[in-house]
């Protein structure tokens, strides 16, 4: 697992895009720093004629359209957009606003948090409101549009959601899996495994991506699953000191290059749904071995199950999205 990871990160060059996204809408949450600003400026170079930058900070969401403005040369594409993934009002807002766009090519989850300090929002630890709960609920209420662009605009390609998630699903040994309600457990703030909790966020979120893809009624859409690799950029904000500081200088991409990986899930085709994403290219052997096995599939179900649950509550019938 560390070998794949090691290799990749010390061996493999993403390569540039260089796709066209020409007539193209597409939706980056978390644009305003990081992976997702530098991967809203590829899109945009290459062409899209709608870019919408999903940020909670309208002000960083404006600094990050002029920039990507300038380094273009392209005005009048990007747009700012409210989302704040720690407020399901903010998100169902933000979904019915996109309800109206006359089509949608491809939505890049990228937003996530990643934090040891426990604290509640929607009622849920904040990193699987933020990570799991909201990414999950904003896929599905974005599934209709993408699938309306497919009859309409795309009888060759379909709309893409692309949701990034990271190679540290394989690092947590994951405990609440065993508890009979998996979210209450992940809730209890007594016992909050809080240092392993942004991995388990995102194995907790490939699981439910998983039973999405294996729920889907069509294959209208193509929904895959990035992995950026390490990289330099805004995550690791509340890590100080000289071995985060090292093990980047030894390791990490440039944000630049990480940004590459999420603008190769955005413009894949059906050969990456359902699949694990390194690098750009599409393989399921990314994906940890137990999320491929047969007790990763009941936990799977089991998440799905509870998650169904809170989305119901949330937004009454936005499971039958799928
Ligand atoms: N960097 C890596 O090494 C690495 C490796 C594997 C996977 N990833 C994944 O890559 C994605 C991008 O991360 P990054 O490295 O670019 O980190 P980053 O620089 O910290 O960017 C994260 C983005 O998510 C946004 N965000 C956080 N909480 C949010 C919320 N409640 N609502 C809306 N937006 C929110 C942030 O907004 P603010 O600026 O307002 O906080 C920021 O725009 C994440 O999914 C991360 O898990 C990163």
């Amino acid at each position: 697992m560390y070998g794949r990871f090691l290799y990749n990160q010390l061996f493999v060059t993403v390569p540039v895009p260089s796709t066209s996204f020409a007539d193209q809408t597409v939706i980056i949450t978390g644009a305003n720093v990081g992976l997702g600003l530098e991967a809203a400026r590829h899109i945009t170079s290459l062409g899209a004629a709608k870019v919408i930058l999903a940020v909670r900070n309208l002000a960083a969401g404006r600094e990050a359209q002029q920039s990507i403005e300038a380094s273009t040369g392209r005005s009048g594409v990007c747009e700012v957009w409210e989302l704040d993934l720690a407020s399901y009002a903010s998100v169902l807002d933000f979904g019915r606003r996109a309800a109206e766009l006359p089509r949608l090519d491809a939505v890049v989850e990228n937003a996530a948090l990643a934090t040891q300090k426990y604290e509640r929002a929607e009622g849920h630890e904040r990193t699987i409101t933020v990570n799991v709960i909201s990414t999950v609920l904003l896929g599905l209420l974005l599934l209709p549009k993408l699938r309306e662009t497919t009859q309409k605009h795309h009888p060759g390609q379909k709309p893409r959601l692309s949701v990034v998630v990271s190679e540290v699903h394989a690092w947590t040994p994951f405990p609440e899996q065993r508890s009979d309600r998996i979210f209450e457990a992940l809730d209890d703030e007594a016992h909050a495994r809080m240092h392993e909790r942004y991995p388990t966020s995102k194995l907790v979120v490939i699981l439910a991506l998983r039973e999405m893809v294996r729920q889907l009624r069509d294959d209208a859409v193509v929904i895959n699953m990035i992995n950026p690799g390490f990289c330099h950029s805004q995550l690791t904000r509340e890590v100080s000191g000289i071995g985060i500081k090292a093990f980047k200088m030894a390791l990490a991409r440039s944000t630049e290059e990480g940004s590459r990986t999420l603008v190769a899930g955005a413009a894949a085709g059906p050969e990456s749904h359902g699949q694990y994403m390194d690098c750009g290219v599409a393989d399921s052997a990314g994906f940890s071995s137990f999320v491929r096995s047969d007790d990763g599939k009941k936990v799977q179900e089991h998440i799905w199950r509870e998650l169904s649950e809170i989305l119901e509550e949330i937004q009454p019938g936005v499971t039958s999205n799928l």
